[in-house]
């Protein structure tokens, strides 16, 4: 029997990286599978969710758009019945500093990584308060923990996820629902491709190296952190920022031995 029989999980960012990971997981230990994203999953991957989560249902949607929201949450109610644990991986990286960021892209960052989180999980919620059961899992960042050059609004939002994880799971525990953020280091997905290209690739060497442990997770990593945190196995952890990192928060190596 699978971890996650006769559970259903809304997982958002489900087209690519760790979200699509996510539901292939949850999917293969028995949840249903509702998955939102603005872009849509490959083919192969979708129909992998399919095979072992039947009747899974895809939305299109952006998590910055509140009736989009509310719309793909009362389909996946409407198809399951309930929501017992909702992901919200969906995100975007973005790069400059206070003095050369332009507003614009401070609001893109922020709305999809902070606010999209929060109105995800504002409309999930009701499904759990009225069951008085659930398990929120943001995917927060070792950048939500620690800065990184030239990344404010990567750095702004992801310190948000965390404390935001934190106040939710204060709300919501005499409700039975925990909340919780994963902290991965870097991961191997299309958001870190690009340190896989001839321009960039020195940057994305000298980044593995800070992970003590060499190289990215893989995103299959990340959702086993996720799975755990949607289970029972995890009933007395909540507001919890879990780090998945290879050792990239550990500290310094000095190489003195
Ligand atoms: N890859 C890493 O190194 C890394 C490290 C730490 C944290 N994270 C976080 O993990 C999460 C997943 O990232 P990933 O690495 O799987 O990247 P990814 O690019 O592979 O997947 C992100 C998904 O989010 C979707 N998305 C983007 N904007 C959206 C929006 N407005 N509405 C709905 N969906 C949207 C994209 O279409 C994509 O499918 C992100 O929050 C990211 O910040 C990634």
């Amino acid at each position: 029997m699978g971890r996650l029989e006769g559970k259903v999980a809304l997982v958002t960012g489900a087209g690519s990286g760790i979200g699509a990971a996510a539901a292939a997981r949850f999917a293969a230990e028995g949840a249903a599978i509702a998955g939102l994203d603005v872009a849509k999953p490959a083919d192969e991957a979708w129909a992998a969710i399919e095979a072992s989560a039947p009747g899974a249902i895809f939305r299109e949607a952006d998590v910055r758009d509140e009736a989009a929201v509310s719309a793909a949450v009362a389909a996946c109610v409407e198809e399951f019945g309930h929501i017992d644990v909702l992901v919200n991986a969906a995100g975007v990286v973005g790069f400059g500093s206070a003095h050369t960021l332009e507003v614009e892209e401070f609001d893109r960052v922020v709305d999809i990584n902070l606010k999209g989180s929060f109105i995800v999980a504002k409309h999930a919620l009701a499904s759990m308060i009225e069951r008085q059961s659930g398990s929120i899992i943001h995917i927060a960042s070792v950048e939500g923990l620690e800065g990184i050059s030239g990344q404010l609004a990567y750095n702004a939002s992801k310190g948000g996820v965390v404390l935001m994880t934190k106040n939710m799971a204060l709300d919501y525990s005499p409700m039975g629902i925990r909340v919780n953020c994963i902290c991965p280091g870097g991961v191997e997905t299309a958001m870190t491709a690009m340190l896989n290209t001839e321009g960039l690739k020195a940057i994305g060497d000298k980044l593995r190296s800070y992970h003590p442990m060499g190289r990215f997770a893989r995103p299959e990593e990340i959702a086993s952190a996720a799975l755990f945190l949607a289970t029972d196995e995890s009933s007395f952890v909540t507001g919890s920022s879990l780090l998945v990192d290879g050792g990239y928060t550990a500290g310094h190596r000095m190489n003195l031995d």
